[in-house]
């Protein structure tokens, strides 16, 4: 790829938007222009950023912007960095340019969980890379060591916090008892949160990332829909203050586990939802908009992985990580791993996936009330932990915990518990994880 003068041609990037985390790619690219050629082995020339409304882009060289995105994909560049969210039109211009031979950087989550398989092929069939780093975890390298340091191992375990939104807003709760809602706007304003938060606190983005985690953890696809998913919409002031008073604290965690049954058949599971961890546990110093993942390999053992993971410079940093990644694949030739889903493991239904439960009841204090609860609890084959009864005048707070049940059977406990005469109000059911059996 020399020129005729000796010199190497630069790498031509066409950027699709510039909010949040746009703007810093073109800021870094701008400012690291030296060291990024250094790196690459060539220039990397940022020819056109496209966006809806360029007047509101002052900051970044007004001959650079453009409101015709399919046209800038078209046009000669050899990696199209996409940072506009959402799956159209996203999904019909990157795969354009693979189809093209272009190469794709792209922090969308949301496109990758939904049509993944469709982007690899029409990279595959060109011969393009495929890098989405930026997509899970924010600035935490994750994603490639699962695809490449980790692709001599067996995973059995990805867990961890991997929405920085919602992170904020539960830590912020917990720790000054600031409301929801002023906190999750808080977390729009410093660019954390997606165009449409409830992408955040309604699960879906963390679903997206845990599909795409545990896709390359499991070399199973493993799409969107089939991640159980909860959102933090139904968390209560008052489940946080019970969880502080029991040394815990609530996250919304995303859990993705290789099931091996008795017969030896292997699923995997993959959930997100919240859940209550004791504040020993590694996670719950987890706070603000970091993120933490837990990956338990057969070989490696147990690694963390922790940073930053949302924000406008931090998400930026893992988009110019994957950028002079395809950038040298350019210059020097050779290609990314293609996607490895040759396990193809089923997913596991929810209602068959066992975990542990935290349930907070307001009961009658009489006699034989704490015996029909049992009861219902036996019938339903969820076996009971440890009960605590705190009783104020004609009224007591029962508090129970659970071995490990499967959903299915707790649900249908708490159903039926519900339904008893003597149970005033189910005031929280939340899981417990990090917790020894
Ligand atoms: P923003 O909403 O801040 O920016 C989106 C940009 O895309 C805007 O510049 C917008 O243009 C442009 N855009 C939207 N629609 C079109 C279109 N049809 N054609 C051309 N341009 C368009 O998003 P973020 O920067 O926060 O996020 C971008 C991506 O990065 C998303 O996939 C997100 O999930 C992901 N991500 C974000 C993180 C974060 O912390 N913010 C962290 C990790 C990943 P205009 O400004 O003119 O309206
Ligand atoms: N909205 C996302 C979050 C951005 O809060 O984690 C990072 O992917």
């Amino acid at each position: 790829m020399t020129s005729a003068t000796g010199s190497t041609p630069p790498v031509r990037v066409a950027m699709l938007g510039c909010g949040t985390v746009g703007t810093q790619v073109e800021r870094l690219i701008r400012e690291q222009s030296a060291d990024l050629t250094a790196r690459v082995g060539a220039p990397v020339e940022l020819t056109g950023i496209a966006v809806r409304r360029p007047h509101r882009h002052r900051e970044v060289p007004e001959e650079l912007l453009t409101t015709d995105a399919e046209a800038l994909v078209a046009s000669d560049v050899d990696v199209v960095v996409e940072v506009i969210g959402g799956i159209e039109p996203a999904r019909s211009l990157l795969l354009a340019a693979l189809r093209a031979g272009k190469s794709v950087v792209t922090a969308n989550k949301a496109l990758l969980a939904e049509h993944g398989p469709e982007l690899y092929e029409a990279a595959d069939e060109s011969g393009a890379d495929l890098y989405f780093e930026a997509s899970v975890a924010g600035a935490i390298p994750l994603l490639r060591p699962l695809r490449e340091s980790l692709a001599g191992d067996r995973v059995n375990r990805v867990m961890g916090i991997v929405n920085g939104t919602t992170n904020y807003v539960l830590s912020a709760m917990d720790s000054t008892g600031a409301a929801y809602g002023e906190t999750l706007e808080e977390a729009g304003r410093l660019g954390y949160a997606e165009a449409d938060p409830t992408a955040d606190v309604d699960g879906f983005d963390a679903a997206a990332k845990a599909a795409i985690l545990a896709s390359l953890a499991f070399h199973t696809r493993v799409p969107a829909e089939a991640v159980h998913r909860e959102g933090i919409s139904r968390v209560t002031a008052a489940d946080i203050t019970a969880a502080r008073g029991m040394g815990r604290v609530v996250k919304l965690l995303a859990i993705c586990d290789r099931v091996v049954d008795e017969d030896g058949g292997e699923s995997v599971s993959v959930r997100v939802h919240p859940a209550m961890i004791p504040r020993g546990h590694p996670l719950a110093t987890v706070g603000g908009a970091f993120n933490a993942v837990f990956v338990e390999a057969e070989a490696a053992g147990q690694l963390m992985f922790y940073g930053q993971g949302a924000g406008g410079p931090q998400t930026a940093s893992a988009v110019l990580g994957d950028l002079v990644a395809v950038a040298r694949n350019r210059v020097a030739g050779g290609r990314s791993p293609r996607e490895s889903a040759y396990a193809e493991l089923p997913v596991r239904p929810m209602g068959q996936v066992a975990t542990r439960y935290h349930i907070s009841l307001d009961v009658a204090d009489r006699t034989g009330v704490l015996a029909q609860v049992a009861a219902v609890f036996a019938e339903n084959d969820v076996s009971i932990a440890t009960v605590t009864q705190r009783g104020h005048r004609d009224e007591a707070s029962l508090v129970i915990a659970t071995h490990l049940a499967s959903e299915d059977a707790l649900r249908g406990t708490v159903e039926k518990i519900a339904a008893l005469s003597a149970v005033r109000e189910v005031v929280s059911v939340m899981r417990v994880e990090g917790e020894e059996p």
